[in-house]
């Protein structure tokens, strides 16, 4: 059961949503329900089927810097529950349910992932382990990725360097792969969690994408560290003889 409280900001009337069946939970637990309840993308979410409120992260991204097109080949690292996979799915039409060109996306995570009409995906399997890079290769069948995006995230230790070094590690093996599996031209995005290493990998990734951009979406909550570097214009690999 919920309860509504109206309070004022000044200019707006809110109604916080307070949940009252919280006995016995803890405070973290509380805190989570509560936030949960009053946040506007979680019940837009829910309305509009998506898995879960990160799919508006991708909307956001995508709407203001339009990299996802029909007929493309999509990779979502880290893709459970698999919100980000449906907007891909939808937006290069992988299936195939619009009269224009028929894209593929495949989606992988540690985690069981739900089937979902238009995407091939790959559950239990880290995507780090080169058993798993060869999975989505055979996937692949020789075609090579528009796109790569990973939403990837290990799970939080406290130790904030601790983190932060197995976020970046993550992002340098996504970085690795995409550059041997990518068209020229393509795109990848990465989510990261602020600090120390990020400035050294917007340079890397420089190295081999014409453009990188910090992004900060609105749907990202103002409280947490991360946030998403969109690279643009891979420039291929250049093999000499
Ligand atoms: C924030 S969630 C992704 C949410 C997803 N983008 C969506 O919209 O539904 C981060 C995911 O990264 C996955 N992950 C973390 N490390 C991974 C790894 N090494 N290989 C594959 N998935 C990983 C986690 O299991 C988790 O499901």
């Amino acid at each position: 059961m919920v309860i509504y409280r109206k309070f004022s900001t000044g200019l707006k009337l809110y109604e916080k949503i307070v949940p009252t069946n919280l006995k016995g939970k803890k405070v973290s637990s509380q805190q989570w329900l509560t936030r949960q309840l009053n946040d506007p993308y979680v019940e837009k979410a829910k309305m509009m089927n998506y898995r879960c409120r990160s799919a508006f992260k991708l909307i956001e991204i995508d709407d203001k810097n339009s990299f996802l097109k029909p007929g493309q080949t999509v990779i979502d690292c880290g893709a459970a529950p698999g919100s980000w996979t449906q907007v891909a799915v939808l937006r290069c039409n992988a299936d195939g349910k619009q009269k224009k060109k028929i894209g593929t996306v495949i989606g992988i995570d540690k985690l069981q992932i739900y089937p979902l009409e238009g995407a091939q995906l790959l559950g239990n399997m880290d995507f780090t382990l080169k058993e798993s890079q060869l999975k989505i290769l055979q996937l692949l069948n020789n075609a090579k990725l528009d796109v790569v995006l990973s939403d990837m995230a290990p799970n939080a230790t406290g130790v904030r360097s601790m983190d932060q070094e197995n976020i970046l590690n993550l992002c340098y093996s996504v970085l690795k792969f995409a550059v041997q599996m990518s068209n020229d031209g393509g795109t990848l995005l990465v989510k990261v969690w602020d600090g120390g290493g990020v400035p050294k990998l917007c340079k890397d990734i420089e190295k081999f994408y014409n453009h990188v951009k910090i992004i900060k979406p609105n749907a990202s909550r103002s409280d947490s560290a991360e946030k998403f570097l969109l690279g643009r214009g891979f420039k291929g690999l250049k093999t000499t003889l």
